[in-house]
């Protein structure tokens, strides 16, 4: 997979070099290109912001250094064949978008090619969204019902839950089976060894050898943990 950043902060992302997502990078199961907003202003300071029409707090970001960083990525808008494969996914991490979810994430890690266009302060002018939404798939994307200051945390959380999904990316693909909101429900506690550690012992069900015993226990514990912490997760019948 193909990922590309376009952000005011490039050095942001340099924790991406780390773990399995550097792993992932080096043995080329994801190529990353990270672009900073402001190589595409043409003013002493590199402007990037302006004050909101229509008055208000804060300042938006000025379309034409977005234009012009995401046609360097998806190509000059005229130059697009009309029979051409579909181009890159574009999202906009907002406050203002879709939910980012584990099933998003999965989606997500199937396409060939996504690219992340991180905003800050009162968001981008619209008319970037508008404008890209003409020439290809586009989508805001929240983390959650909280605002952050920009969206460079908020990409990071969805490469990560992305990459992972990404064959290859992660070791052993068993582990990502029964985590939590897999198989819609939280996951069960872990322990290891030792057995007894500060006065508190492993459960002994876990210690028992018995398959079956634990399968039973591992199931009651995500219920028990999704209905006293997430039942909004659970069917509607249990
Ligand atoms: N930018 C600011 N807040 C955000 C959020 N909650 N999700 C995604 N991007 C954001």
């Amino acid at each position: 997979m193909r990922i590309d950043i376009v952000t005011i902060f490039p050095e942001f992302f340099d924790v991406l070099d780390l773990s399995l997502l550097g792993k992932a990078r080096q043995s080329g199961l994801i190529e990353l290109g990270v672009h900073n907003l402001r190589d595409h202003t043409h003013d002493r300071h590199r402007t990037v912001d302006d004050t909101p029409y229509g008055g208000g707090a804060g300042m938006v970001m000025k379309p034409e250094p977005w234009g012009a960083a995401l046609d360097a990525i998806f190509g000059e808008p005229d130059s697009v064949e009309a029979d051409a494969a579909p181009g890159p996914i574009l999202i906009f991490p907002s406050p203002a978008g879709e939910q980012f979810t584990q099933a998003m994430a999965r989606e997500l890690s199937k396409q060939p090619h996504l690219v992340f266009a991180c905003g800050r302060y009162e968001g981008i002018d619209q008319r970037v969204v508008d404008h890209f939404q003409a020439r290809g798939e586009v989508r805001l994307v929240s983390l959650g019902d909280y605002v952050l200051n920009g969206g460079e945390v908020a990409v990071m959380a969805m490469i990560e839950a992305v990459g992972r999904l990404i064959p290859g990316v992660v070791g052993n693909p068993e582990s990502l089976v029964e985590e939590s909101h897999e198989g819609g429900l939280l996951e069960y506690p872990s322990y290891t060894k030792p057995a007894s550690w500060r006065g508190l012992d492993v459960p002994p069900v876990l210690l028992s050898g018995n398959h079956g015993a634990i399968s039973t226990w591992r199931h009651d514990q995500q219920l028990e943990r999704t209905r006293r912490v997430r039942p909004d997760l659970l069917p509607p019948a249990v």
